[in-house]
């Protein structure tokens, strides 16, 4: 990172306060990405997505390994994430890298089985990622009320 850090001297945003003053959850992260993913005309996570996902460390005292992930369970309709999410800008990122799963998945549900995976493993890991550099903008973080102010980093 010390050798490839384009530019060490822009600003760096961090939408982690406001998220926290205003009371996000979890289900407020997912929500919010779904917006987005649908916004550019992708598919929503279907009703199944919502009630069998995990969003949240379980507070029952059940053991899980908390490292985020989406899963495919062959069936054309269930599709969920386990996430134990923590409101900050961060794991928003890590959100819409994980629903970019499940997008991944929903556009290829009715393709038969040996056509259900990434062509490339790379592509399946970047569909979210592509969708989260532009949710990072200070541009989009004022339009859904994160940011008060945009500066802009004219180069020098
Ligand atoms: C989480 O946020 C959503 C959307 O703002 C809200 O509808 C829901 O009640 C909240 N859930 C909890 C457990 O606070
Ligand atoms: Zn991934």
């Amino acid at each position: 990172m010390d050798l490839v850090m384009p530019y060490p001297d822009a600003t760096q945003v961090d939408a982690t306060p406001a998220m926290v003053a205003q009371g996000w959850n979890s289900t407020r992260m997912f929500q919010e990405s779904d917006r987005f993913f649908t916004s550019m005309g992708l598919l929503p996570m279907p009703q199944e997505f919502w009630d069998k996902s995990m969003l949240e460390k379980p507070s029952d005292g059940r053991q899980v390994v908390c490292h985020a992930s989406a899963w495919d369970f062959y069936n054309r309709k269930d599709f969920r994430i386990k996430q134990c999410t923590v409101v900050t800008m961060d794991d928003l990122i890590t959100v819409h890298h994980e629903m970019g799963h499940v997008q991944y998945f929903l556009q290829y549900k009715d393709q038969p089985v040996s056509f259900r995976d990434g062509a490339n493993p790379g592509f399946h890991e970047a569909i979210g990622d592509v969708l989260a550099l532009s949710v990072s903008t200070p541009k989009h973080l004022q339009s859904i009320g994160l940011l008060d102010k945009v500066e802009s980093n004219h180069g020098t």
